[in-house]
Order: C-alpha cells, then sequence, then structure tokens
C-alpha cells in the first residue's frame, strides 16, 4: 500500500456524467481533422450518455470545431493556456482567444508542460483562475512521478498540487473543475496504473477535493484518469467507483481506436459492485466515499 491516509468513509449519491477526452498533443494538421471527425463518428455515432472532448494542437481547432458542428455532443479542447488575456507573450494563447474559437476545455498543468517547459504550481493556479473567469472548464493534471511513488510520497505530491493548483478559487467555480490523476510513470510509457492503484488515488484526490471544498462538491467533481489508456483496459479502469473517465493521449490519435474505448465506456456494466443497496452503477450514478474529519 502506497497510499497511507486513515480513510472514513461516508456514503453519498452523486450524478457523474463520464468524460473521455482526446489528447492529441503534438500531433495531427488541420488537413486531418476531417478525416478523423468522419472515421470516429462512424464507429460510435451520436452520443449522449457520454462526454467527449477532442483536444487536438491550437493549429487544428477551426478546423475541428468545423468538423464538430455535425456531432453537437463532442466538446472542443486546448491543451494550454497563458493567465493572461492579452499583452506581449509572444508564442502563448490566451482563454478569451481560445472562447472566440468556441472552445469549452483546457487541459492544465499537464506533467509534459510541468516538467519539460518550467510549468509550477504558482503557474497552474493563475491559470485554472484566469480559464474560469473566462469560461473555460479547466481539466487539471496532477500525478506523481515513479520515484516519489517508491518513496511512499504519492499523496503529498498530489495534495499538494491540488492545494496550490486550487489556491483562491472561488468555490462556485469547483463543479467547473476536472481533475486528470495521471501518474508521471504511466504517460506515454504503455505502463497503466492497476484499476486498484488508480482508484485508490482517485478516492484521495476526492478527499483533498473535500476538504478544500466541501464534500458534496467534492461528490460531483469529475476525476479523470490518464496514463496509457487503450481500448484493451479502459473498461476496467473506468469501472472503479472513483474513475469518472479518461484522458488518453497516444491510443487517441487513431479514430478508430479511440471510438473503441468509447463503445467500452458506454457499454452497460455487467457487474454492479455490492457497495449499498440502491447504488446504481450505470452511466454516472454513484456511491462515492469521502473523507470525514477524524
Ligand atoms: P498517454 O498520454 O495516453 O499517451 O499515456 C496521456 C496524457 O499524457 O494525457
Amino acid at each position: 500500500m502506497i497510499m497511507k491516509s486513515p480513510v472514513k468513509v461516508a456514503v453519498e449519491m452523486a450524478a457523474r456524467k463520464k468524460i473521455i477526452a482526446a489528447n492529441w498533443k503534438m500531433n495531427l494538421t488541420h488537413r486531418e481533422v476531417k478525416s478523423y471527425a468522419d472515421v470516429l463518428w462512424a464507429e460510435v455515432g451520436v452520443v449522449n450518455e457520454i462526454e467527449v472532448i477532442l483536444i487536438p494542437p491550437f493549429t487544428a481547432i477551426p478546423a475541428l470545431a468545423e468538423a464538430l458542428e455535425k456531432n453537437p455532443v463532442a466538446r472542443l479542447g486546448a491543451q494550454n493556456m497563458h493567465w493572461e488575456k492579452c499583452g506581449a507573450f509572444t508564442g502563448e494563447i490566451s482563454a478569451p482567444m481560445l472562447r472566440a474559437l468556441y472552445v469549452n476545455y483546457v487541459v492544465l498543468g499537464h506533467s509534459e508542460r510541468r516538467r519539460l517547459f518550467g510549468g509550477t504550481d504558482e503557474m497552474v493556479n493563475r491559470k485554472i483562475i484566469a480559464a474560469l473567469s473566462a469560461g473555460l472548464q479547466p481539466i487539471v493534471c496532477v500525478g506523481e512521478t515513479l520515484a516519489e511513488r517508491n518513496d511512499e510520497r504519492v499523496e503529498e505530491v498530489l495534495k499538494r498540487q491540488i492545494q496550490e493548483g486550487l489556491k483562491g478559487v472561488n468555490s462556485r467555480h469547483f463543479h467547473d473543475l476536472v481533475i486528470a490523476y495521471e501518474p508521471l510513470w504511466a504517460i506515454g510509457t504503455g505502463r497503466t496504473a492497476t484499476p486498484e492503484e488508480a482508484q485508490e488515488a482517485h478516492a484521495f484526490i476526492r478527499s483533498v477535493i473535500a476538504s478544500v471544498s466541501d464534500p458534496s462538491t467534492a461528490a460531483r467533481l469529475r476525476i479523470q484518469y490518464g496514463g496509457s489508456v487503450k481500448p484493451e483496459n479502459a473498461e476496467e479502469l473506468l469501472r472503479q467507483q472513483d474513475i469518472d473517465g479518461a484522458l488518453v493521449g497516444g491510443a487517441s490519435l487513431d479514430a478508430r481506436s479511440f471510438g473503441r474505448e468509447w463503445k467500452g465506456v458506454r457499454r452497460p456494466r455487467a457487474v454492479c459492485p455490492p457497495i449499498m443497496p440502491g447504488a446504481k452503477d450505470e452511466f454516472g450514478v454513484f456511491v462515492v466515499f469521502h473523507v470525514l474529519p477524524k
């Protein structure tokens, strides 16, 4: 066991629509967007029971916005933004610029931004506040390195990233947030967290959210898992009670394969874990656990 918190639990029903997102990273041009969308719609059709977000590079956003007109259910995301609205920030993109392109979501604090481009908790915090005030929904990425996991520092790292990242965020904005748990050792490595490891981290994240907001806000907040998600493992990960979706990188570049993950999530589950009498287990109604004060 890596996680150490004593968890006293209370149960609460919360409706959480599953959310599955394709993070294309620095891949695909605007010319490839139409065929991607055509293949995806042919594979899965129009869906209502889950929320799907496509997150292309900035250059492909307008073309994708046009392609999404055919499937109004899918939403558009961006991979990053600056916290200022405008100004002398060469190479940056602002929240109002993204809103002007009908972008709904923005990924903030992705480990590649933190690790390769000097992103800090403080920058992530400024971006989250700017995104929310512009009407964008942040997908806030958190996660530990392998060394931190081996040193049993998972809770410490997740807690710091959440507390620092969400500092000063108005509680009425919490329902616009999505958290993505992305352990660094699982990103692009082919090594996925086991469903148990991921569930344990998600439950902990929910307890931290409860401590910075309140239990019912935490019960409603959606937490995605990211890190080598593919059609073969998506369904089992998403069956865990605190895993509300997936942030998919490499496996989202092939529209057909991404569509298969999506279909797996849509399928009603064969087994309903006997958590509590009357707990529903299909498409977003869950019994959730959160930490109570000692
Ligand atoms: P991966 O990336 O699915 O290729 O591991 C996930 C991510 O970085 O969001």
